[in-house]
């Protein structure tokens, strides 16, 4: 194993089951906590979202490209109550049907992928009509000095977080995609990693298929 696959596989999961806080884990226990029937999540990670799902999924599938994650998430998606489907994969081409999923999620992962515009666009076309997107992401900061200092540490934040970025405009990559949203609140988080909270501002919402 090199060291950059020695790095995503075993310490950056190592690492994301120690970041971020007590809001941090609210916010995703709050994202999650509404989605019902048939589900996706993508970007399981190490399965922190799970213990979160309410008694109204019937299914869970997870897609997540990672070996390393997939290992720490086992035993949690061992230990759901509801049925569980786990895909080693990325989101950018789904092996699903149309109009599959009930509810599609995701938690800090639309910052990660390589192709936002497909990993949406494969959301929107396996989520039912009638059905939501529940998502929870760090963003591009509005404040211009903030936005500076985001597109400074990019560059390292790519590498440390494994293709992670500070400066994407995941609201309107959503809404691009075709979705309009139900709510959509902005939140400060002060237990996200250092060095600065400010440099993580999030969006936490439920998202629908746009109609004309
Ligand atoms: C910052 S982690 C968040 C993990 C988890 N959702 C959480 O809230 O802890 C980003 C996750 O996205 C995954 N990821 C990266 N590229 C992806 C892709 N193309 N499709 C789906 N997941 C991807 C990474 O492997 C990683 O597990």
């Amino acid at each position: 194993m090199g060291l950059r696959d020695w790095y995503t596989e075993r310490v950056f999961p190592w690492i994301l089951e120690r970041v971020g806080g007590p809001q941090s884990h609210a916010l995703r226990a709050r994202c999650v906590a509404g989605a019902q029937g048939d589900v996706l999540e993508i970007g399981l990670g190490t399965g922190q979202s799970l213990k979160s799902y309410g008694p109204k999924v019937r299914k869970l599938t997870v897609v997540e490209p990672s070996t390393g994650m997939h290992a720490l998430a086992r035993q949690r998606l061992d230990a759901c109550p509801f049925e569980t489907e786990a895909h080693q994969l990325g989101a950018e081409a789904l092996p699903f049907d149309d109009e599959t999923f009930d509810a599609v999620v995701c938690t800090w992962t639309l910052c990660s992928v390589q192709e936002p515009d497909a990993e949406l666009s494969e959301l929107h076309r396996v989520l039912k009509p009638g059905g939501r997107f529940h998502f929870l992401e760090h963003v591009r900061s509005d404040e211009p000095g903030v936005l500076r200092w985001q597109q400074r540490i990019d560059p390292l934040q790519r590498v440390f977080a494994c293709g992670c970025t500070l400066t994407r405009d995941t609201e309107a990559l959503i809404r691009e995609a075709g979705f309009d949203y139900d709510s959509l609140e902005a939140i400060d988080c002060p237990d996200m990693p250092p060095p600065h909270p400010k440099l993580y501002p999030l969006i936490l919402g439920i998202g629908r298929i746009h109609y004309d």
